[in-house]
């Protein structure tokens, strides 16, 4: 900052002579001191000012559309607007309109989506004006091109707890009737005890969940055990998020939860590829609750053995 204040100030500091001739017009000599011209003159200049305001609240600033598309959005639209799987909305030539109506739509929660309502309510008006502006000038894809995911998406600290079944703690169970499985979830002993204490999980918490399939019966209806919950099949996946120093740090400020990462196992215990944008997004809004759904059943869970 200069400490003038940023104001530039004329060299020299004098006045110009009265006499000079400032605008010459159609021969004749007007100086700047005549009244007539000074009215003139600040119209002018008024009126320039009104048309770059007006010109400058209606477009968007492309540039800035693409640096955030570039750092947050390209997680799962891809940075041109070529999404990265076929869940995902390709956004590439889109009408602007349409993609800023949507926006606003899931800012506000009129439409739904867990994932991009996290998202919308992070953006202001303008940075809505500014990516739908960008999305909207990259070139349209063919229906089979996909982009990759951002590396520092897929790189995670997360590893499989190879001993959880001795030394986690399971704290509570889930049916899900839409897709016929239920969940049984554990905790490591630093993210019970800490939730136990009513403090925010720390680094070193570890909250894991299996994912079964329901028995079914002869109708296909899931089979209900003698505690209410399904009885379960087979194992299908786990999925697991812990936090460590550190781990947040590649993560853009708008999907980064503190330092949680997230991971997905299959039943051979082997990573999964898993794009934590995902995880990320709709873990978001539970900043409040360590980015964890169920901290109230972890708070009155078992104690930890
Ligand atoms: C974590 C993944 C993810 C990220 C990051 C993400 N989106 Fe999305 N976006 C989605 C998904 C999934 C949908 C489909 C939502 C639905 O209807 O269920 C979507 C839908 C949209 C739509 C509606 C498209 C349509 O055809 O109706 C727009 C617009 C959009 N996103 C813009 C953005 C912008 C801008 C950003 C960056 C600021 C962004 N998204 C970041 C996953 C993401
Ligand atoms: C559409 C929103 C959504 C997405 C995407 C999502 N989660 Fe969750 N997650 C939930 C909800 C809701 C729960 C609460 C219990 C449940 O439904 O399993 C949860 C619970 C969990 C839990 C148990 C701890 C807790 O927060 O209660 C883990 C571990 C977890 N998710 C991991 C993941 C991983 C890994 C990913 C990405 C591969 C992921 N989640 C993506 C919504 C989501």
């Amino acid at each position: 900052m200069s400490q003038t204040g940023g104001r530039p100030r004329l060299a020299g500091g004098a006045n110009p002579p009265a006499a000079a001739c400032d605008i010459r017009s159609a021969g004749a000599c007007f100086s700047a001191a005549d009244p007539y011209v000074v009215i003139a003159m600040t119209r002018l200049v008024l009126l320039f000012s009104l048309l770059v305001l007006a010109h400058s609240a209606q477009a968007a600033d492309l540039e800035a559309g693409r640096s955030r598309a570039t750092a947050v959005c390209a997680a799962c639209h891809g940075a041109n607007g070529v999404s990265v799987s076929d869940a995902i909305p390709n956004l590439a030539g889109q009408k602007a309109v349409y993609l800023e109506t949507q926006l606003k739509a899931m800012k506000e929660g009129a439409r739904k989506s867990p994932i991009m309502n996290a998202i919308a309510s992070q953006l202001s008006p303008p940075d809505i004006a500014d990516v739908a502006a960008y999305f909207s000038s990259q070139p349209g894809a063919t229906a089979a091109a996909k982009s990759e995911f951002l590396p520092g998406l897929v790189k995670t600290g997360v590893t499989f707890p190879e001993d959880y079944q001795r030394t986690f703690t399971k704290y509570h169970t889930i049916n899900f009737p839409a897709t016929r499985q239920v969940r049984y979830y554990y905790a490591n002993k630093t993210a019970l005890q800490a939730a136990q204490q009513g403090r925010s999980l720390p680094d070193g918490s570890y909250l894991f969940a299996e994912v079964h399939s329901a028995k079914l019966d002869a109708d296909k209806s899931p089979v209900m055990g003698g505690d209410g919950f399904y009885v379960a099949d087979q194992l299908l996946f786990h999925t697991a998020m812990a936090r460590d120093a550190g781990w947040g740090k590649d993560i853009p400020e708008m999907l980064r939860n503190e330092d949680w990462n997230y991971a997905v196992f299959t039943t051979s215990r082997q990573p999964r590829p898993a794009n934590q944008a995902e995880c990320l997004a709709c873990h978001k809004p539970l900043d409040k609750t360590s980015f964890t759904f169920t901290l109230e059943q972890l708070k009155s869970g078992p104690k930890p053995q």
